[in-house]
């Protein structure tokens, strides 16, 4: 694996500076400074939030902690690394660069914060970054027209950041591996969360998202986080949403488990998974992202009525806003050094924004899939108490089977999530090849 990314990482540095001499010329600038940024602390306390280095920094780097750290690129010159080595016996103090990566930079190595800025370029420079009491000095400008060109083009992976996004899923399809033993096991969320943990070799700071780990109804949940840690009596089902962080690339990988005697919910699983398959098949080039998430309406429309949960059409499931009501979310988003992709829905390197179909509110892709993109695909099935409420007091509540429908609550939901290599030809599924490798 490290032969390969040194042998990749040169091509993919070349991509950015090529990128970065673009958007420089957009937004009329001559240097690009970003920095990595530095820990917050908490409201009147001297306790600081986990660390989340700026992505832009990592994009360059994989270099996920390097508080203080700048990156300077300045067309035509060799990019430089700001690297804030502190004097400093309370923390980790990052060691001095290493790796396939250091040669390709002019490296100076700080002591302070406040000594890093006095390396930073003068003149018409795009700063990005967070402001930070630390960085007061200086003007972090973050302009529009930059900042929009660098987040389309990151669309587009190199072939360097795909290794790293397979290293991810590599990482995460063991974990869950080791989250469905636990659950097999009898274990709590809290335990089940331990294992996946412990197999990933990543506490939670690390992870590129706070891993949902729902058993029974908790799966109805979108977001779950609220870990119990006492197994239900019985534990029926298990959806859980966890990912993994590889040089700052994420994963983002979702399982629904049924416990040996829930045939019925196992079917319903199993009917899920084929549709969400279907899904990944159409995963190609000049495939219109929010129409595939259309068409995902359908076809669980499809799937509510073979298992006789509605007796409607598929068309007036969908137009009705029932399957809405079953699949409440976006069929999936961009993924890459964010969990959520920048740039999910902008027009062109210049901005501009693609909008949502009407109706689909919490979608979080709308372009038109190509070559070298990653996304996510997501489809799921809930049995949400707030929104069955609602779906009772309209008129074509009589459609639906509340006799199964109530059946299915005490499961919460299925969800099953992959992520995606768009190509020219078959979809690369970076996380079924790693349960198959796994
Ligand atoms: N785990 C967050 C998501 O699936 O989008
Ligand atoms: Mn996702
Ligand atoms: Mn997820």
């Amino acid at each position: 694996m490290h032969d390969q990314l040194a042998s990749l990482y040169p091509r993919h540095l070349s991509t950015l500076r090529e990128r970065a001499d673009k958007a420089l010329a957009l937004g009329g600038f001559d240097h690009l400074a970003i920095a990595a940024g530095m820990p917050s602390l908490k409201f009147l306390d001297d306790q600081h939030y986990p660390f989340a280095v700026n992505p832009h920094f990592k994009h360059w780097l994989p270099l996920s902690h390097a508080p203080g750290s700048w990156l300077v690129h300045t067309p035509g010159a060799k990019p430089k690394l700001v690297f804030l080595q502190p004097r400093d016996y309370w923390h980790v103090v990052p060691d001095a660069p290493g790796g396939y990566w250091v040669d390709a930079f002019d490296i100076a190595i700080v002591r302070t914060p406040q000594e890093a800025l006095a390396q930073l370029p003068r003149g018409r420079c795009a700063m990005i970054g967070e402001p930070h009491p630390a960085v007061a000095g200086i003007e972090i400008n973050n302009p529009p027209a930059v900042l929009d060109c660098l987040h389309y083009h990151r669309s587009y992976k190199t072939p360097y950041e795909l290794e790293l996004m397979r290293e991810a899923s590599r990482i995460g399809t063991r974990a869950h591996r080791a989250a469905e033993k636990a659950f097999r096991a009898g274990e709590s969320e809290l335990g089940i969360h331990q294992a996946y943990l412990a197999a990933a070799g990543q506490i939670d700071a690390q992870l590129p998202y706070a891993s949902i780990v729902a058993l029974n109804e908790h799966g109805a949940v979108l977001h779950y986080t609220d870990f119990t840690s006492r197994p239900p009596q019985p534990a029926r089902s298990l959806l859980i949403d966890a990912g993994a962080s590889a040089s700052g690339y994420a994963s983002d990988i979702t399982r629904t488990y049924a416990a040996a005697d829930a045939g019925e919910f196992q079917a319903l699983i199993d009917s899920v998974d084929a549709a969400q398959r279907g899904f990944v098949a159409k995963v190609r080039a000049g495939q219109s992202y929010p129409e595939l998430h259309v068409h995902a309406h359908h076809v669980l429309a499809g799937v509510l009525r073979e298992h006789g949960i509605v007796r409607m059409s598929a068309e007036s499931a969908v137009a009705s806003g029932v399957t809405a009501a079953f699949f409440p979310h976006g069929l999936g988003h961009p993924i890459g050094l964010q969990v959520h992709d920048v740039a999910g829905f902008q027009q062109s390197e210049r901005g501009g924004t693609i909008a949502r179909p009407d109706g689909h509110p919490y979608l979080r892709m709308t372009r038109t899939l190509e070559a070298t993109m990653v996304v996510t695909i997501e489809p799921g099935l809930y049995f949400i108490d707030m929104l069955l409420q609602e779906l009772r007091e309209q008129p074509f509540a009589t459609g639906i089977d509340w006799t199964k429908v109530n059946h299915f609550r005490q499961f919460g939901g299925i969800r099953i999530e992959d992520d995606v290599v768009c190509t020219t030809e078959a979809p690369e599924n970076l996380t079924r090849d790693a349960f198959a490798a796994a």
